[in-house]
């Protein structure tokens, strides 16, 4: 089994890894850390209770960083202004777990420090969190077996034509990630925005008479009117299943100037022709493969 964290910014799409992850055969759920990100931190932090909830999950919770280490908060329209595509009425309970009284950040390292075996991180939002994880507690890293992120891309951008979003909003954080020395799978946008269910799937869920399932018509109904991909997944099933993927060892660097190239991530071919790597960049997927453990998720 994987031990691992799952830090996130819910979001449909990390509302989807959440689901993969309940149903996800090798891989052990240790507690779940909320950023800012698609929204505000209130509401990721409000969505990861009413999700672990609605999915009965019963693992520590923390709220993480409400804004990024140096930029403005920055917040994406997809995915409806509560995260939840305006449907959080449909799973919010006056019977939500508590959340623990630490940060996330101290929440991840005493989890990280308790463990007798090294701890996988799946990183699906801004990775503020990691970033003041790794620089507070460097200690850690030898304890972390890798961390699994959704973000960057290998080819185009989503908020410039360059920058994909979670390293939009925290480049300095996933500049600081990508030069910490632990291992990284990276989930770029060159395979995430492939990574989808049809609509024929989706007005499937919609005839299933399941809490769940309605739910997840609901949110994906609205969040694949305005964007291409389900992305988030990406990153829980590359451990739990990785023959649907194929990965290939890359050097990714982050920018962190302004504008267009805001939060870019980019090879350095030079450092690769020296045998230099510090990530495996997901390449290929195997969408059909992808689109059954999503159904098998959402119709549980
Ligand atoms: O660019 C896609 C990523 O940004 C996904 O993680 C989505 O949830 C948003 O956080
Ligand atoms: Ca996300």
């Amino acid at each position: 089994m994987i031990n691992c964290i799952l830090d996130f910014d819910p979001g449909v799409d990390d509302a989807a890894a959440l689901f993969v992850m309940k149903k996800a055969k090798n891989l052990n759920l240790l507690a779940l850390s909320s950023v800012n990100g698609n929204v505000s931190l209130d509401h990721t932090t409000r969505n990861m209770q009413c999700l672990a909830k609605l999915l009965d999950i019963d693992v520590p919770m923390a709220k993480g960083q409400e804004v990024p280490l140096v930029r403005e908060p920055f917040f994406a329209t997809v995915h409806g202004n509560d995260g939840m595509a305006g449907f959080r009425h449909m799973i919010e309970s006056d019977d939500v777990k508590e959340l623990t009284s630490e940060n996330s950040v101290i929440m991840m390292h005493e989890i990280i420090q308790n463990s007798k075996e090294k701890i996988t991180i799946i990183a699906v939002g801004p990775l503020t969190n990691i970033a003041l994880l790794l620089k507070t507690f460097p200690e850690d890293k030898e304890k972390i077996e890798q961390i699994s992120i959704m973000g960057g891309s290998i080819t185009s951008g989503n908020v410039t034509s360059l920058s994909e979003f979670n390293f939009y909003v925290d480049p300095e954080a996933a500049k600081i990630v990508f030069e910490s020395g632990v291992d990284i799978i990276m989930a770029g946008l060159n395979i995430t925005e492939k990574a989808n269910i049809t609509r024929e799937q989706i007005m499937l869920l919609d005839t299933i008479e399941n809490r769940k399932s309605k739910f997840a018509h609901r949110i994906l109904d609205y969040y694949l009117s305005n964007d291409s991909g389900i992305h988030d997944p990406c990153s829980v099933i590359v451990l739990d299943d990785p023959e649907v993927f194929e990965m290939e060892d890359m050097y990714i660097k982050i920018d962190v100037q302004n504008d267009e190239t805001r939060g870019m991530s980019y090879r350095d071919l030079r450092k690769e022709r020296n045998g230099h790597y510090n990530c495996k960049v997901i390449t290929e997927i195997d969408i059909e493969k992808f689109r059954k453990i999503l159904m098998d998720a959402f119709t549980e």
